[in-house]
């Protein structure tokens, strides 16, 4: 039997001050990376982890104009963009290491491509590295193109992932405690399941991001995250990270205060 792969994403929210350039929530990362070691020690399983670009890459890309929806031409942002969300990652690798977790830094870029504006994933790269128990580290970034450049975010590469791998779940981490029912009256607590039954009525009603998201916020994370768990049976949960006992609990599969996103009820 093949193996599973548990798929997590640290939102950008979370590891970085989303608002500020260049600015990483070390609490966050150290407390976050602390957790995922404790739980790897004990169950080693093979595991990907994807993050986001926070105040790193978003912040960059809004400054230079590069934009999700289109495909950027603005070759110097484009450049400045790339390298920002490359030195988010390589902060990320230094709290996971001195960890000791056994990670592998992938630029995504040279791991992703785009072929004929579909993005296509070198799984020989991958494959290599999950079998042999480490643990990929990808992130939103820029993909070069013929003649313009793309952004790919975390959640996209969720979405490639899960279309090869057998993935048992996705934890996806970010700073509200999950899809709020109301986002001003945070008070009124989360939608606790988003499935067939709600998804149209909820997501019409959603918002992007009250930080600088280029890549679309609450909003692009539940329609892509959905389409994942409608096409590829996977389902997410959508917690808080910024409370490592949250994430903790959720590794071990115990019930948390969290959105899960599904395909069927
Ligand atoms: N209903 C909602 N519940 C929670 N967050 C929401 C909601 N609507 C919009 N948001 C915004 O989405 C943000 C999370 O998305 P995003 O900024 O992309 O996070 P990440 O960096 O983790 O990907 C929240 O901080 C919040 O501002
Ligand atoms: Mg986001």
């Amino acid at each position: 039997v093949e193996t599973e792969l548990l798929l997590i994403k640290l939102g950008g929210s979370v590891i970085t001050h989303k608002n500020k350039a260049f600015s990483p929530n070390l609490h966050n990362l150290y407390e976050i990376s602390k957790v995922l070691a404790e739980f790897w020690i004990e169950n080693p399983t093979q595991m990907c982890l994807v993050h986001g670009g926070g105040g790193f890459a978003h912040v960059v890309a809004r400054q230079y104009a590069v934009q999700s929806t289109f495909f950027s031409k603005n070759k110097l942002g484009i450049s400045l963009v790339t390298w920002s969300a490359r030195k988010l990652n390589d902060r990320v690798i230094e709290s996971l290491v001195d960890y000791n977790l056994p990670v592998f830094p992938l630029q995504t870029s040279a791991l992703i491509v785009m072929d004929n504006k579909k993005l296509k994933i070198n799984m020989r790269i991958m494959t290599t590295i999950v079998d042999a128990g480490w643990i990929p580290v990808l992130y939103g970034d820029m993909l070069p193109g013929e003649k313009e450049a793309r952004i790919v975010s975390g959640e996209r590469i969720l979405e490639l992932l899960c279309k090869k791998f057998d993935v048992e779940k996705i934890i996806v981490c970010t700073n509200t405690d999950g899809v709020l029912r109301d986002l001003r009256k945070p008070e009124m607590g989360v939608i606790e399941s988003i499935n067939p039954t709600n998804m149209r009525s909820i997501s019409r009603r959603l918002q992007s991001s009250s930080a600088i998201d280029i890549t679309g916020g609450m909003k692009d994370k539940v329609r892509v995250l959905y389409r994942i768990a409608r096409k590829m049976g996977v389902k997410s949960q959508i917690i808080n990270g910024t409370n490592p006992l949250i994430l903790k609990d959720c590794l071990h599969n115990k019930n948390v205060v969290c959105t899960w996103i599904e395909g069927e009820i």
